[in-house]
């Protein structure tokens, strides 16, 4: 895969702000009210954007990096929640692939998290972009153990235990956050590769509020070294 341009869309604004530090050549174009950051990172073309949260911000910022940037790649990194025992806070996971836990046309006779009417609900990340990203996380953040799986989104902070057991059981998903699988959907119906990277901040049950606001900081720098060393290794 011939990578001309990558969208990053981060999470944070310290994030971000870390990460457009490090942009070469930087120029900024506001749409839809975020801000884009184009320039050269790690001697590769990029647009730096934070989306705001939840899935229409995430949709939103995915097609204008398609429509005005032409990005050939979308990486979108963040925190999210812990479904799985196995999966620590600190842990990093590398989504396989996304789906949407609030897509709910059961109603109208639909699996939980189907789409009506689209080819598919499952958006699959680009296999290449999530090897790099693991061989990343492996060279940029030794310390941190790394999982590949599913992520799955919604609009919902999830912080009790009922609704995570929920969720889990019936997706099977690693962590869950509120962007990735419209980030996912977008690029998809466009056609373009992406991954998603998410540090755990919590575990999204009942301590899930009171976890994250210590883990920011260490979670904003392993992001940074990790997606530096993510874009340098594109082909
Ligand atoms: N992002 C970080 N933690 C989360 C959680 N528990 N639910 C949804 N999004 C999150």
């Amino acid at each position: 895969m011939m990578i001309r341009k990558i969208g990053i869309i981060g999470a944070m604004e310290e994030e971000v702000e870390a990460l457009r530090a490090k942009l070469e050549h930087p120029e900024k174009m506001t749409r839809a009210s975020m801000d884009f950051y184009s320039g050269v990172l790690e001697g590769r073309e990029a647009v730096i954007v934070r989306s705001g949260i939840g899935k229409v911000n995430a949709g939103i910022c995915t097609q204008i990096l398609a429509d005005v940037f032409h990005v050939d790649a979308v990486i979108n990194t963040g925190i999210a929640g812990s479904l799985a025992a196995q999966i620590d806070i600190g842990d990093i996971v590398v989504s396989t692939d996304t789906v949407q836990h609030d897509m709910d046309a059961t109603g109208f006779g639909y699996d939980l998290g189907v789409i009506p009417r689209m080819e598919t609900s499952c958006f699959e990340a680009d296999k290449a972009l999530v090897e790099a990203a693991v061989a990343a996380c492996r060279e940029a953040v030794p310390e941190i153990k790394v999982f590949t799986g599913r992520i799955v989104s919604g609009d919902q902070f999830v912080s009790d235990r009922e609704t995570k057991d929920r969720i889990a059981k019936v997706f099977g998903g690693m962590c869950t956050e509120m962007e990735g699988a419209a980030i996912a959907q977008a690029a998809w119906l466009n056609r373009i590769p992406f991954v998603i990277i998410r540090a755990i901040s919590d575990k999204a049950d009942d301590s899930a509020t009171m976890d994250y606001p210590a883990f920011e900081r260490q979670a904003i720098a392993h992001s940074v070294a990790l997606v530096r060393n993510f874009v340098g290794r594109l082909a």
